[in-house]
Protein backbone atom coordinates (compact mmCIF):
# COMPACT_ATOMS: atom_id res chain seq x y z
CA UNK A 1 0.00 0.00 0.00
CA UNK A 2 1.16 3.55 -1.00
CA UNK A 3 1.41 6.18 1.18
CA UNK A 4 -2.30 7.18 2.78
CA UNK A 5 -4.11 9.93 1.68
CA UNK A 6 -6.49 11.44 3.37
CA UNK A 7 -10.54 12.93 2.12
CA UNK A 8 -13.18 14.80 3.43
CA UNK A 9 -15.51 12.80 0.72
CA UNK A 10 -16.74 14.17 -2.84
CA UNK A 11 -18.27 13.60 -5.75
CA UNK A 12 -16.40 13.74 -9.04
CA UNK A 13 -19.42 14.01 -11.44
CA UNK A 14 -18.15 13.27 -15.02
CA UNK A 15 -20.24 14.21 -18.02
CA UNK A 16 -19.80 13.91 -21.90
CA UNK A 17 -21.21 11.93 -24.72
CA UNK A 18 -21.04 8.23 -24.75
CA UNK A 19 -17.66 6.94 -25.53
CA UNK A 20 -15.92 10.16 -24.31
CA UNK A 21 -13.75 8.25 -21.83
CA UNK A 22 -15.89 8.42 -18.56
CA UNK A 23 -15.50 4.85 -17.59
CA UNK A 24 -11.96 4.77 -18.37
CA UNK A 25 -10.59 7.72 -16.52
CA UNK A 26 -12.91 6.98 -13.29
CA UNK A 27 -11.86 3.23 -13.17
CA UNK A 28 -8.25 4.49 -13.42
CA UNK A 29 -8.68 7.43 -10.74
CA UNK A 30 -10.64 4.60 -8.47
CA UNK A 31 -7.56 2.39 -8.75
CA UNK A 32 -5.25 5.70 -8.00
CA UNK A 33 -7.12 6.48 -5.30
CA UNK A 34 -7.52 2.87 -3.50
CA UNK A 35 -4.03 2.60 -3.94
CA UNK A 36 -3.64 5.39 -1.35
CA UNK A 37 -6.70 4.17 0.97
CA UNK A 38 -9.18 6.11 -0.11
CA UNK A 39 -12.72 4.84 -0.05
CA UNK A 40 -14.03 5.31 -3.57
CA UNK A 41 -17.40 3.97 -5.39
CA UNK A 42 -18.02 4.16 -8.67
CA UNK A 43 -21.57 4.88 -10.35
CA UNK A 44 -21.76 4.14 -13.92
CA UNK A 45 -24.74 5.41 -15.96
CA UNK A 46 -24.32 1.83 -17.89
CA UNK A 47 -24.14 -0.33 -14.40
CA UNK A 48 -27.23 2.13 -12.74
CA UNK A 49 -29.04 1.46 -15.52
CA UNK A 50 -29.11 -2.41 -14.68
CA UNK A 51 -30.43 -2.30 -11.07
CA UNK A 52 -30.82 1.16 -9.76
CA UNK A 53 -32.86 3.11 -12.78
CA UNK A 54 -33.47 -0.30 -13.80
CA UNK A 55 -36.18 0.20 -16.56
CA UNK A 56 -35.80 3.77 -17.28
CA UNK A 57 -35.49 4.68 -21.11
CA UNK A 58 -33.68 7.84 -22.32
CA UNK A 59 -36.08 10.24 -22.74
CA UNK A 60 -35.83 13.53 -21.08
CA UNK A 61 -37.64 12.84 -18.02
CA UNK A 62 -36.05 8.95 -17.84
CA UNK A 63 -33.00 10.37 -17.83
CA UNK A 64 -33.72 13.39 -15.45
CA UNK A 65 -34.63 10.54 -12.86
CA UNK A 66 -31.73 8.54 -13.46
CA UNK A 67 -28.96 11.35 -12.55
CA UNK A 68 -31.16 12.51 -9.26
CA UNK A 69 -30.88 8.88 -8.66
CA UNK A 70 -27.07 9.10 -8.89
CA UNK A 71 -26.50 12.03 -7.38
CA UNK A 72 -28.94 11.05 -4.19
CA UNK A 73 -26.33 8.36 -3.52
CA UNK A 74 -23.43 10.42 -4.61
CA UNK A 75 -24.09 12.61 -1.96
CA UNK A 76 -24.85 9.90 0.94
CA UNK A 77 -21.43 8.28 -0.18
CA UNK A 78 -19.48 11.66 -0.40
CA UNK A 79 -20.68 13.23 3.00
CA UNK A 80 -19.58 9.93 5.15
CA UNK A 81 -15.67 9.99 3.44
CA UNK A 82 -16.02 8.48 0.12
CA UNK A 83 -15.03 9.67 -3.39
CA UNK A 84 -18.04 8.89 -5.32
CA UNK A 85 -17.18 9.05 -9.44
CA UNK A 86 -20.16 9.64 -11.15
CA UNK A 87 -19.83 8.65 -14.94
CA UNK A 88 -23.13 9.06 -16.69
CA UNK A 89 -23.54 11.22 -19.99
CA UNK A 90 -25.99 13.80 -17.98
CA UNK A 91 -27.08 15.74 -20.75
CA UNK A 92 -28.88 18.45 -19.65
CA UNK A 93 -27.87 21.50 -17.81
CA UNK A 94 -30.74 22.26 -15.13
CA UNK A 95 -30.35 18.32 -13.29
CA UNK A 96 -26.55 18.61 -13.48
CA UNK A 97 -26.90 21.74 -11.82
CA UNK A 98 -29.66 20.84 -9.48
CA UNK A 99 -27.09 17.65 -8.12
CA UNK A 100 -24.69 19.97 -7.68
CA UNK A 101 -26.28 22.06 -5.38
CA UNK A 102 -27.66 19.18 -3.41
CA UNK A 103 -24.42 17.60 -3.22
CA UNK A 104 -21.50 17.33 -1.09
CA UNK A 105 -18.03 18.90 -2.04
CA UNK A 106 -18.92 18.33 -6.18
CA UNK A 107 -16.32 18.73 -8.91
CA UNK A 108 -17.58 18.30 -12.13
CA UNK A 109 -15.62 16.99 -14.92
CA UNK A 110 -16.51 17.53 -18.89
CA UNK A 111 -14.87 14.26 -20.62
CA UNK A 112 -15.56 16.23 -24.02
CA UNK A 113 -14.57 15.30 -27.38
CA UNK A 114 -15.81 15.88 -30.75
CA UNK A 115 -18.66 13.36 -32.23
CA UNK A 116 -16.86 13.03 -35.12
CA UNK A 117 -13.88 11.42 -32.84
CA UNK A 118 -16.57 9.01 -31.25
CA UNK A 119 -18.69 8.28 -34.25
CA UNK A 120 -14.84 7.06 -36.04
CA UNK A 121 -13.94 5.04 -32.70
CA UNK A 122 -17.77 3.38 -32.29
CA UNK A 123 -16.53 1.83 -29.31
CA UNK A 124 -19.74 0.10 -28.59
CA UNK A 125 -21.45 0.26 -31.71
CA UNK A 126 -24.27 2.69 -31.18
CA UNK A 127 -22.88 5.42 -32.96
CA UNK A 128 -23.50 3.55 -36.37
CA UNK A 129 -26.81 2.08 -35.26
CA UNK A 130 -27.87 6.05 -33.71
CA UNK A 131 -26.84 7.21 -37.02
CA UNK A 132 -28.11 4.99 -39.34
CA UNK A 133 -31.87 5.75 -37.08
CA UNK A 134 -32.06 2.08 -35.59
CA UNK A 135 -31.63 3.88 -32.22
CA UNK A 136 -33.92 7.10 -31.46
CA UNK A 137 -32.74 9.86 -29.10
CA UNK A 138 -29.33 8.93 -29.42
CA UNK A 139 -26.96 11.83 -27.34
CA UNK A 140 -25.13 13.71 -29.84
CA UNK A 141 -26.94 12.40 -32.55
CA UNK A 142 -30.73 12.91 -32.31
CA UNK A 143 -30.98 13.76 -28.93
CA UNK A 144 -29.01 17.07 -27.04
CA UNK A 145 -26.17 17.64 -24.97
CA UNK A 146 -26.18 20.43 -23.49
CA UNK A 147 -22.48 21.27 -22.39
CA UNK A 148 -21.46 22.90 -19.11
CA UNK A 149 -20.23 25.92 -18.57
CA UNK A 150 -19.02 25.97 -15.34
CA UNK A 151 -17.25 22.64 -14.74
CA UNK A 152 -14.26 22.24 -12.49
CA UNK A 153 -12.17 20.45 -15.18
CA UNK A 154 -12.69 20.09 -18.66
CA UNK A 155 -10.71 17.48 -20.52
CA UNK A 156 -10.65 16.64 -23.91
CA UNK A 157 -9.87 13.41 -24.45
CA UNK A 158 -8.96 13.22 -27.92
CA UNK A 159 -5.85 14.90 -27.36
CA UNK A 160 -4.16 12.88 -24.13
CA UNK A 161 -4.09 9.87 -21.68
CA UNK A 162 -6.66 8.36 -18.97
CA UNK A 163 -3.76 8.41 -16.40
CA UNK A 164 -2.81 12.16 -17.30
CA UNK A 165 -7.01 13.40 -16.93
CA UNK A 166 -6.95 10.77 -13.57
CA UNK A 167 -3.95 12.94 -12.63
CA UNK A 168 -5.30 16.23 -13.09
CA UNK A 169 -8.29 15.13 -11.30
CA UNK A 170 -6.57 14.27 -7.74
CA UNK A 171 -4.65 17.65 -8.63
CA UNK A 172 -8.57 19.32 -8.59
CA UNK A 173 -9.58 17.71 -5.69
CA UNK A 174 -6.25 18.66 -3.62
CA UNK A 175 -6.83 22.31 -4.84
CA UNK A 176 -10.47 22.36 -3.74
CA UNK A 177 -9.21 20.97 -0.42
CA UNK A 178 -11.06 17.66 -0.63
CA UNK A 179 -8.45 15.30 -0.53
CA UNK A 180 -4.76 15.61 1.01
CA UNK A 181 -1.48 14.10 -0.32
CA UNK A 182 0.35 15.00 3.12
CA UNK A 183 0.66 11.81 4.87
CA UNK A 184 -2.44 12.20 7.99
CA UNK A 185 -2.05 12.54 11.55
CA UNK A 186 -1.74 8.77 13.29
CA UNK A 187 -5.13 10.09 14.49
CA UNK A 188 -6.57 10.72 12.46
CA UNK A 189 -6.98 8.01 10.05
CA UNK A 190 -9.73 5.80 9.39
CA UNK A 191 -8.11 2.71 9.75
CA UNK A 192 -6.99 3.42 13.34
CA UNK A 193 -8.88 2.67 16.78
CA UNK A 194 -8.13 5.43 19.67
CA UNK A 195 -6.91 4.12 22.66
S1 LIG B 1 -27.94 9.50 -19.11
O1 LIG B 1 -28.33 10.34 -20.25
O2 LIG B 1 -29.11 9.05 -18.31
O3 LIG B 1 -26.92 10.12 -18.27
P1 LIG B 1 -26.39 7.06 -19.04
O4 LIG B 1 -25.01 7.55 -18.90
O5 LIG B 1 -27.10 6.54 -17.82
O6 LIG B 1 -27.29 8.20 -19.77
O7 LIG B 1 -26.43 5.90 -20.11
C1 LIG B 1 -25.78 6.08 -21.34
C2 LIG B 1 -25.37 4.76 -21.95
O8 LIG B 1 -26.54 4.05 -22.37
C3 LIG B 1 -24.54 4.98 -23.20
O9 LIG B 1 -23.16 4.95 -22.93
C4 LIG B 1 -24.96 3.84 -24.10
O10 LIG B 1 -24.16 2.70 -23.80
C5 LIG B 1 -26.37 3.52 -23.67
N1 LIG B 1 -27.45 4.08 -24.52
C6 LIG B 1 -28.47 3.35 -25.03
N2 LIG B 1 -29.34 4.12 -25.67
C7 LIG B 1 -28.88 5.40 -25.58
C8 LIG B 1 -29.36 6.66 -26.05
N3 LIG B 1 -30.48 6.77 -26.74
N4 LIG B 1 -28.63 7.79 -25.78
C9 LIG B 1 -27.48 7.67 -25.10
N5 LIG B 1 -26.97 6.50 -24.61
C10 LIG B 1 -27.67 5.37 -24.85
Amino acid sequence: MAEPWTTTGATVWFTGLSGAGKTTISEILARNLREHDVRVEILDGDVVRENLSKGLGFSKEDRDINIRRIGFVCDLLSRNGVIAIAAAISPYREVRDEVRSNTTNFLEVYARCPIDVLSDRDVKGLYKKALAGEIKNFTGVSDPYEEPLNSELVVDTDRGTPEEYADRIVDALEEKGYLSRRPAPAAARHDEVPA
